[in-house]
C-alpha cells in the first residue's frame, strides 16, 4: 500500500523510530524529550498514511500569498512579543513573497519603507523598533527587506557610512561581533555584519580581519557550529558561521568534512525535515539553516584538493523528504508551521520556502533542476543561499551599491 508520498508505509514503519527501546544494547530511558519525538513521528505518520488528495503535494500558493500580504495590514496580538523585531516580520514577509516569485505590490513597498525608516538610527544601522538602539540582527533584516523592495526608493534609505561605522562599533579585538553595544557576541554578529558589509560593498579589511580565526573556533568535536567557541553545535549558528567563512573567502579554516556529516545527520529519517540539534525535534525553519548550508559547504569541498570528489549538482542530503516534510507536515491553510498541530507564522514561512528553494535548484549558479517539480506550483525562485536572497534581490541590491565611492 501506497502513501501520499509515494513510498510504502512498511518503508516509513521500519525508519521509524529514533525511540528504540534498546540502544547499543542498553535499555533506553523513557525521558520527556522521548515522549516528544514519539508523539511528533505519530502526528507526521497519519499525514504520511493519509491519501494525496486529502493533504496536498503541492504548496498552497494562493493562501500562502494572501497569508503574507495580511502581515501588512495586521498582525495577532500574539506577534506583540515581537516589537523588536519590525525589520524581521518585513524581512520574512517580503523575502517569502519574492521567494514564491511575486511582485511586491507598491503599497506594501511604500508600508516596508515607512516602517524601516522609523527603524532608522541616527548614529547608524537599524533598530528592532521605533526608540530601540541599533542592532545587527535589525540592520541585516531591514537591509534585506528593502533588498526585497529592490527600488531606488528602498535601497538608498540605506545609509551606508552609518551602517559601516556602526559595524566598527560592535566589532571586537578577537573578530567576534557583539549584536549591539555591550550586547552578546555570536556567530549571528558576525554574518550579520559580514553579509550587510559585503551587500553594502563596505571593504572587509580590517574589518574581519580576525574574523574566520574566531568563526572556526566555534566548531565543535560534532562537526557543526556553536553560538561562541565551548557551545553546542546548532543548525542556526551553524549556518551562520559557515555563510560569514564562505563570504570571507576562508571556509576552509574549518572542518568541512566533519560539518558536512554533522549537516546529513541532521536530517531527521522519519519525518523528512531537518533538527537543529542532536536529539532535537523536527523543526520546518531548519529546511534553510541546514539546508542552505550544504550549496556553500559542497562548493569549498570541491575546491579543495585534498577532499573526496563532491558532487555540485546534488545537495547531500534527501531533497524529496524533506519537501514531503514540509509540504504534507507543515502546511495549514494560512502559512507554514514549525511541526505538524502548531499554528504558523511568518518566520517559519520564510524559511521553510527558503529550504524548499534550495532543495529545488541543485546547481550554484545556471541550472536548473526540474526533477522535483509536479507541477508549477512547486516552482520557487533560486536563492542566493548566503544572503537568503533570491538571485533577482541580490543583484540589483548589489549592483545599486557598487562603486563603493563614498565610504573608504
Ligand atoms: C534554539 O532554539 C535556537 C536558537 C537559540 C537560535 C538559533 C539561531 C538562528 C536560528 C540563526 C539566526 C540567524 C540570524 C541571521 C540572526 P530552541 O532550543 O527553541 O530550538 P531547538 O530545539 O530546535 O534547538
Ligand atoms: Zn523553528
Amino acid at each position: 500500500m501506497e502513501g501520499s508520498d509515494g513510498r510504502s508505509h512498511s518503508y516509513r514503519a521500519l525508519e521509524r523510530c529514533h525511540c528504540l527501546p534498546f540502544w547499543m544494547g542498553e535499555e533506553m530511558p523513557w525521558t520527556k524529550s522521548t515522549e516528544a519525538q514519539w508523539e511528533t513521528e505519530e502526528l507526521c505518520e497519519k499525514l504520511y498514511s493519509s491519501h494525496a488528495s486529502i493533504h496536498p503535494r503541492h504548496l498552497k500558493r494562493k493562501s500562502l500569498v494572501r497569508f503574507m500580504l495580511r502581515g501588512f495590514d495586521s498582525l495577532p496580538s500574539s506577534y506583540s512579543s515581537l516589537d523588536s523585531s519590525h525589520p524581521w516580520l518585513c524581512f520574512w514577509i517580503l523575502n517569502g513573497l519574492r521567494i514564491l516569485g511575486e511582485k511586491i505590490p507598491d503599497s506594501v513597498a511604500k508600508k516596508t519603507i515607512s516602517i524601516l525608516r522609523a527603524c532608522q538610527d541616527p548614529s547608524g544601522g537599524f533598530t528592532g523598533g521605533p526608540g530601540q538602539v541599533s542592532h545587527l540582527a535589525a540592520t541585516y533584516a531591514a537591509c534585506m527587506a528593502l533588498s526585497c523592495v529592490g527600488t531606488e526608493e528602498a535601497l538608498s534609505l540605506i545609509d551606508k557610512k552609518g551602517v559601516r561605522t556602526f559595524l566598527y562599533q560592535m566589532r571586537r579585538s578577537s573578530g567576534a561581533f557583539t549584536m549591539n553595544l555591550d550586547g552578546e557576541e555570536d556567530t549571528r554578529a558576525v554574518y550579520c555584519a559580514v553579509s550587510v558589509a559585503v551587500l553594502l560593498n563596505i571593504p572587509l579589511r580590517p574589518l574581519f580581519d580576525l574574523s574566520p580565526f574566531w568563526l572556526a573556533d566555534c566548531q565543535t568535536y560534532e562537526g557543526g557550529f556553536g553560538a561562541v567557541p565551548g557551545c553546542e553545535a546548532h543548525g542556526g549558528y551553524t549556518y551562520c558561521a559557515l555563510a560569514a567563512l564562505y563570504l570571507l573567502e576562508k571556509p576552509m579554516l574549518c572542518d568541512l568534512r566533519s560539518l558536512v556529516r554533522w549537516l546529513s545527520a541532521r536530517q531527521t529519517r522519519y519525518e523528512g525535515g531537518f533538527q537543529g540539534r542532536t536529539n532535537k525535534l523536527v523543526d520546518s525553519c531548519y529546511s534553510f539553516w541546514q539546508g542552505a548550508a550544504f550549496p556553500l559547504v559542497q562548493q569549498a569541498l570541491s575546491t579543495d584538493p585534498d577532499s573526496v570528489h563532491v558532487p555540485m549538482n546534488s545537495w547531500l542530503f534527501d531533497k524529496v523528504l524533506l519537501r514531503q516534510y514540509v509540504l504534507l507536515c507543515c502546511q495549514n491553510a494560512d502559512g507554514i508551521c514549525d511541526k505538524p498541530g502548531k499554528g504558523s507564522d511568518y518566520y517559519h514561512t520564510c524559511y521553510a520556502l527558503g529550504g524548499l528553494s534550495i532543495a529545488h535548484h541543485e546547481f550554484l549558479f545556471d541550472e536548473y533542476n526540474d526533477e522535483l517539480a509536479d507541477d508549477d506550483l512547486n516552482i520557487l525562485e533560486k536563492l542566493h543561499p548566503a544572503f537568503n536572497l533570491t538571485l533577482d534581490a541580490f543583484d540589483t541590491a548589489r549592483s545599486f551599491f557598487l562603486p563603493s565611492s563614498d565610504v573608504s
